[in-house]
């Protein structure tokens, strides 16, 4: 099994040599190797099990960093950059030449971000390179919040995960892409469009949370799943059809009387969508180790956070 401590030294040493470390940001812990270094970036591939097509995000520490993973950097990217680095937000951008195409899986576009985690920022400020990292968790399962779900899944496939305690977002970053002024979402994530819109004009129509998008190939429709069949829609109505000893529910706030009570999880007991965000993967992997057959989930109010826990809630109930 890997170990977990909060040895920044110790992860860079790792990296250095070409080996994967899970790192903790404040969306979802990655699974890091050096950008830069093909052979480590194809274990990365192996770990997780992902499909070559599939491209993956490159994590810095600064703005001045961006611009030379980037070809160009437009002034509206700039501006983003500005109002949400570190944060949640990825940047699709024109890669720079020595980005390898193993990293954007042919693209001439490389993912950006910079996390805003103190830990994984004191590493990457002191490595000489920055790391391509996906989220930590086999591809197309839910993505994991805690050095404790990297362990459970990747554990013996890599030598040290660098513990950050629990992510504080919870959901993974936002994807956009840019067309001149106006951006194009290609994944909902954890910076609420809400707070895009006060930077930048966003297209409805570009929104993208159709099942199936070339652009942003990750995102499969089949995506976040967890083992477990879930059922998503008014969890009252839905519970009228099965066995209530036999499901799962995750919530906002309501409890259910005929469902046992380690069976429930309320995202958020006050209805705080970013309380509600924060919680969601790890109540779906909660869920999926129980003894039940079905989860039940309730569609959350589509604005704020809601929207992305929504999108997430779709995907893992897709069912083929
Ligand atoms: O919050 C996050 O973004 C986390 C943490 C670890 O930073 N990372 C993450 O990576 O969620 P991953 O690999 O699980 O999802 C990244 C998605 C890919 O599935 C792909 O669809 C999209 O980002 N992506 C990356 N590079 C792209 C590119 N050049 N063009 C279009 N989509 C891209
Ligand atoms: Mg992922």
């Amino acid at each position: 099994m890997a170990n977990i401590g909060k040895d920044v030294q110790r992860a860079a040493s790792y990296l250095t040599q070409g080996e994967l470390v899970a790192i903790p940001t404040e969306t979802v812990y990655g699974l890091a190797a050096n950008a830069y270094d093909e052979a480590a970036v194809v274990k990365i591939f192996e770990a997780k099990q992902r499909p070559a097509f599939d491209p993956l995000i490159v994590h810095t520490h600064s703005i001045g960093e961006v611009a030379k993973i980037a070809r160009e950097v437009p002034d509206i990217a700039y501006q983003l950059a500005e109002r949400f680095m570190p944060g949640p937000l990825t940047l699709i951008l024109p890669k720079a030449d020595h980005v390898p195409l193993l990293v954007t899986s042919g693209h001439d576009s490389v993912g950006i971000r910079i996390p805003r985690h103190p830990l994984t920022l004191a590493l990457l400020r002191q490595l000489p390179f920055p790391v391509a990292a996906p989220s930590a968790n086999p591809f197309g399962y839910v993505s994991p919040t805690s050095a404790q779900h990297v362990q459970d899944q990747l554990g013996p496939r890599l030598p040290y995960i660098l513990d950050g305690g629990e992510c504080q977002v919870g959901l993974e970053s936002t994807i956009i892409r840019l067309h001149g002024d106006v951006i194009e979402i290609l994944r909902l994530g954890g910076l609420a469009l809400e707070e895009l819109a006060e930077v930048v004009q966003i297209s409805e129509a570009k929104i993208k949370t159709s099942s199936s998008n070339p652009a942003a190939p990750g995102m499969l429709s089949s995506h976040y799943s967890p083992r477990k069949k879930v059922l998503l829609g008014d969890i009252k109505t839905n519970l009228g059809q099965v066995d209530a000893e036999r499901v799962g529910i995750i919530s906002l706030r309501e409890l259910f009387p005929s469902v046992p009570v380690e069976h429930q999880i309320q995202l958020s007991a006050t209805g705080d969508l970013n309380e509600a965000a924060k919680t969601l993967f790890s109540a779906l992997r909660h869920l999926d180790n129980q003894a039940i057959d079905l989860i039940l989930a309730e569609p959350m109010p589509q604005h704020g956070l809601g929207r992305a826990i929504n999108d997430r809630l779709q995907r893992a109930s897709f069912q083929g």
